[in-house]
């Protein structure tokens, strides 16, 4: 063929990360059959949807049976149910955030790749280690990234540059891969920031249901976040919607660059590539986003959360290093013996037949850790805990 490539694509590595773990389990497998891998990878739930939730999804069902209640096309910004139901679940924790400032879609993966449509050509900071999709969305459509490094020192979180510039800026709290959340001040420092030099930051709250500390939950929660952020949150995790897809993403009104309104770009570029999240998925989005869908939530939190701690536990007997798995997750710890982050996925995966996610995959700054994920099964997390345990 003749065309020209988008040769960006040449510039990133060849395969996403968890494809990469995944061909790398999938290589062990079939070597060696009859091992029992216990995956604590990537981070997929593993509890069943909620009561409600497939109860309102069922009804959903019979209504798309029936010609009268049947629908079509569903709204390239969401149902006004499920928008209202999103403003309500903000309402109940303070932030007031009306239901056209709210675009639904399926889930943050796709929204955080996906806005960098309506931005142009800017500096683009990212803290290092990060989910790797905020790197490789814009290293694909040639965009300069630059990364600040988080580490022990800064606790995994790290603070506004000294340079004053006008970034696209990309936080993820509490963060994957590290498990570190920001305090209400470490987060007004970065809209401080953003602020001052003109930046817009792209706040990733897909984490936000494991919070239970003192830490803020939304951007919003900060004062004047609402001129300079944009935030994207999810059902995935926490309401183990990671196969269902539904998520959102939340523009102020008065977030306006070069005298135009962000919420209209992101509205214009949705309406032309996306045909919004099916009827059945968002009934029961809005089932999950309810009072009685919260509490059902909590539980699959409070499962999910217990696991974490049998893990910490475990490493803290160990003497490990580790962080989060409290606000979290994820636990992010440090390898032991001073292995390197592949080197140590070898060794579990060949040793313990346990996955986990290498620190390096993340970023060079997360070489040297490894992380866990809190979403497996209590008894499969169990007996990886021991194997693991056994091995350090
Ligand atoms: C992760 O394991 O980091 C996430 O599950 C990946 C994702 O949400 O796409």
């Amino acid at each position: 063929m003749k065309i020209k490539i988008n040769e960006n694509f040449l510039r990133i590595k060849e395969s996403y990360l968890f494809s990469d773990i995944a061909k790398k389990v999938n290589d062990y497998k079939s070597a060696h059959p009859d091992a029992d891998v216990i995956r604590l990878g990537i981070g997929d739930v593993t509890l069943p949807l909620t009561k409600c939730v497939t109860d309102a999804m069922r009804r959903a069902v019979e209504e798309m049976a029936v010609k009268e209640t049947f629908r079509g096309y569903a709204p390239e910004y969401g149902y006004d149910f499920v928008r209202q139901a999103v403003s309500d679940y903000y309402a109940r924790r303070g932030v007031t955030m009306t239901a056209d400032e709210i675009y639904v879609g399926d889930g943050a993966k796709s929204d955080l790749g996906n806005l960098t449509d309506i931005f142009g050509d800017n500096p683009i900071l990212v803290p290092d280690p990060v989910y790797p999709v905020y790197v490789d969305s814009n290293v694909m459509c040639g965009r300069e990234v630059t990364l600040i490094e988080s580490n022990e020192e800064n606790g995994f979180l790290p603070s506004p540059p000294t340079e004053r510039r006008a970034y696209v800026i990309y936080i993820c709290s509490p963060n994957n891969p590290t498990g570190a959340v920001y305090d209400k001040a470490g987060l007004s420092a970065w809209v401080d920031y953003a602020n001052e030099t003109g930046s817009v930051i792209l706040f990733d709250s897909a984490y936000e249901g494991y919070i239970s500390g003192d830490y803020p939950r939304s951007i919003y929660e900060i004062e004047d976040a609402r001129t300079c952020a944009i935030e994207i949150n999810s059902l995935s995790k926490r309401a183990g919607f990671t196969g269902t897809r539904c998520g959102w993403t939340m523009i102020p009104n008065e977030l306006e660059a070069g005298g135009v309104k962000l919420g209209k770009l992101w509205a214009r570029r949705q309406a032309t590539k996306f045909n919004g999240v099916p009827y059945v998925v968002q009934r029961g989005a809005e089932a999950a986003l309810s009072e009685q869908g919260e509490i059902e939530c909590r539980e699959l939190i409070a499962y999910y959360m217990k696991n974490a701690a049998i893990m910490a536990e475990a490493l803290e007997a160990k003497g490990v290093w580790f962080t989060g798995g409290k606000n979290s997750p994820y636990i992010w710890m440090r390898c032991p013996n001073g292995m390197g982050s592949w080197e140590f996925f070898d060794y579990l995966l060949e040793r313990a037949q346990v996955v986990g996610t290498p620190g390096a995959g993340f970023g060079s700054a997360g070489e040297g850790y490894f992380r866990l994920t809190a979403f497996g099964d209590r008894d499969r997390t169990i007996e990886a805990t021991k194997r693991i345990g056994a091995l350090l």
